[in-house]
């Protein structure tokens, strides 16, 4: 039933959905779900929700709490070798995700890569794992946005306070809506970057970033930490930092934190 109501929603913003759409009750993860479809031949574009997950995952291994009321939802991608750029895949779905947010007048901007933040709060997170076949390359995207239930400091120790689109909002928002947004724009913005290519794609994701550029951030992935003052996305959609010896890092990916600013001193 809900999958067919998301096919009328994404139909009624003029999208016929081309491939299947599956809905779960409860699911261990939408993404391990989609990918076992992957691995038996579904096609680009098949999607699984959930209503909830019993065994939601995050990046960096952290697990993602996933109760009844959030949206839970993986899509399939098959990326032609001739197409777009992969390591822009997983920003699309940031702007999917601001974009759609930005539908309910919500400030939702972009935190590098693809973490989705309103006042500062994370709101979604978009957890992007490819796995190739041969030559074919298969792109499960996962995303998770908190629509009716804040699910608190996620597990695993990532300290970026959490909110929801119905506590922003002051009323309770349906799930299927949100995920018909996300999936609409979703397709529009893979259609530009096959189309146009990457310029266009990373303007609208600079455009839709928290206003980081100059300021001192840190990067931390299992690896290293890295710190440095944000300068820019590059055309890979990797995160240029400037050391203090002005040295110009590119980092692929971990987890960003503005770092505080220090307390203006008193002068003596
Ligand atoms: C993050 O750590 O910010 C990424 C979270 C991604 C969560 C989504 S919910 C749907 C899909 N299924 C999962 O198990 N994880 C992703």
């Amino acid at each position: 039933v809900s999958a067919e109501r998301l096919r009328q929603l994404l139909g009624l913003r003029g999208v016929g959905w081309p491939a299947p759409l599956e809905h779960f009750d409860s699911v261990g993860s939408t993404s391990d779900e989609l990918k076992r479809r992957a691995a038996a031949g579904a096609p680009a574009w098949a999607v699984v929700t959930a209503e909830q997950q019993t065994r939601g995952r995050g990046r960096s291994g952290a697990s993602w709490v996933s109760p009844r009321g959030n949206l839970h939802l993986s899509v399939l991608l098959r990326p032609s070798n001739a197409g777009p750029q992969l390591s822009l895949v997983p920003l699309l779905a940031g702007i999917a995700v601001a974009s759609s947010l930005r539908e309910y007048e919500l400030r939702a901007e972009i935190k590098w890569p693809n973490d989705v933040l309103v006042e500062d709060r994370k709101i979604a997170g978009v957890l992007a794992e490819a796995s190739t076949l041969g030559t074919e390359v298969a792109i499960v995207l996962g995303i998770g946005i908190d629509v009716n239930a804040d699910a608190g400091v996620p597990a695993g120790g990532v300290s970026y306070a959490s909110t929801c689109m119905s506590r922003l909002l002051g009323r309770p928002i349906d799930p299927l809506a949100v995920a018909a947004a996300v999936l609409a724009r979703l397709r529009d913005v893979y259609s530009r970057l096959e189309g146009e290519g990457a310029r266009g794609i990373l303007s609208e994701w600079r455009a839709l970033s928290v206003p980081w550029w100059g300021e001192l951030v840190e990067v931390s992935s299992d690896e290293r930490t890295i710190r440095g003052r944000a300068k820019d996305v590059d055309d890979d959609g990797a995160l240029l930092l400037e050391d203090e010896a002005g040295r110009v890092m590119t980092v692929h990916s971990g987890q960003a934190f503005k770092l505080r600013r220090a307390p203006a001193r008193n002068p003596a």
